[in-house]
């Protein structure tokens, strides 16, 4: 185990999540209009937040996510004005009680976890601060087994299924969105009651681009405390390929093989899996 990271119920954080502010997510006051934008990690967060950023009629803030930092943090969130929207990567039974009874509007963020784990494996790879990952083969069983940071991927998203229809909680994927961007964004501005013209979804399809976000990324803030990215404040690791499928270049066919057996025995169940292809 790492210095970089600790053991908190028995899933793996960065200490970039204090404990402290972990043992204390519960005394979270959230607000009946705050939105939260939920994911595994490497699932597509930045992109989802670029687009409501560029919503005209949103009025948001987009905060640093609820579990980064020391325990300042709830007081931190208290500052913001507008309307609230918070990322995290916490799974449903550790989002803070108070957004539950709240029903505050929540949208989860999935993706083929082939494709997160290559994303992740280069994001491990090339973030200080994360420990250090020499190959493919060594992350690879990391992940299979959910010894990465935000645990198993299988038990995330099993966390989040059996809320997958309640009315408070949109289920966007990753691959859905790169099929038909506009029909997701419409089905986002549906989401969150705000109004948007067709002119005005052709501009956010273009403004959040893979090529468009990645080309800005210099121009964005880098600044720690304002980032929505919870292990880094870098935003060049953010943005690698954006494509569906990469996991091709990187598992092997027994790779592909075990994880598959993994994926149906786990995910047999599983209506959240239909969201992306194999
Ligand atoms: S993080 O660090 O966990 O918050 O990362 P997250 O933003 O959830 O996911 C990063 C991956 O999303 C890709 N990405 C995009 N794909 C398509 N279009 C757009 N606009 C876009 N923006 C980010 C990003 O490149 C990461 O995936 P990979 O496969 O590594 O490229």
């Amino acid at each position: 185990q790492s210095s970089v990271l600790h053991k908190f119920k028995g899933v793996i954080f960065s200490t970039m999540s204090s404990e402290e502010l972990l043992n204390s997510l519960d005394s979270f006051e959230a607000r009946e209009d705050d939105v939260f934008l939920v994911s595994y990690p490497k699932s597509g967060t930045h992109w989802i937040a670029k687009v409501i950023e560029n919503i005209p009629s949103a009025r948001i803030t987009l905060t640093p996510p609820i579990e980064l930092g020391d325990i300042s943090k709830f007081e931190e969130l208290k500052t913001y004005c507008e309307r609230r929207v918070i990322p995290t990567h916490l799974s449903y039974s550790m989002l803070p009680m108070n957004i539950k009874q709240k029903q505050c509007k929540i949208i989860y963020i999935v993706r083929n976890p082939k494709d997160i784990a290559v994303s992740f494996f280069h994001y491990y790879r090339d973030n200080p601060n994360l420990p250090s990952i020499e190959t493919w083969h060594e992350f690879f069983e990391l992940f299979l087994k959910g010894d990465v940071v935000y645990g198993s991927w299988f038990d995330h998203v099993l966390s989040w299924e059996e809320h997958k229809n309640a009315k408070n909680i949109l289920i966007i994927s990753y691959e859905e969105m790169k099929k038909d961007p506009s029909k997701n964004i419409k089905k986002i501005t549906t989401f969150l009651g705000l109004n948007v013209t067709d002119s005005e979804i052709n501009q956010i399809v273009w403004k959040t681009s893979f090529t468009e976000m990645k080309n800005n990324t210099a121009k964005e803030n880098c600044d720690p405390n304002h980032t929505i990215c919870a292990l880094t404040s870098n935003r060049n690791l953010v943005f690698r390929k954006g494509a569906v499928g990469d996991w091709i270049n990187y598992f092997t066919s027994k790779q592909k093989r075990v994880f598959d057996e993994l994926f149906t025995e786990k995910m047999k169940h599983s209506e959240l899996a239909k969201h992306f292809g194999d």
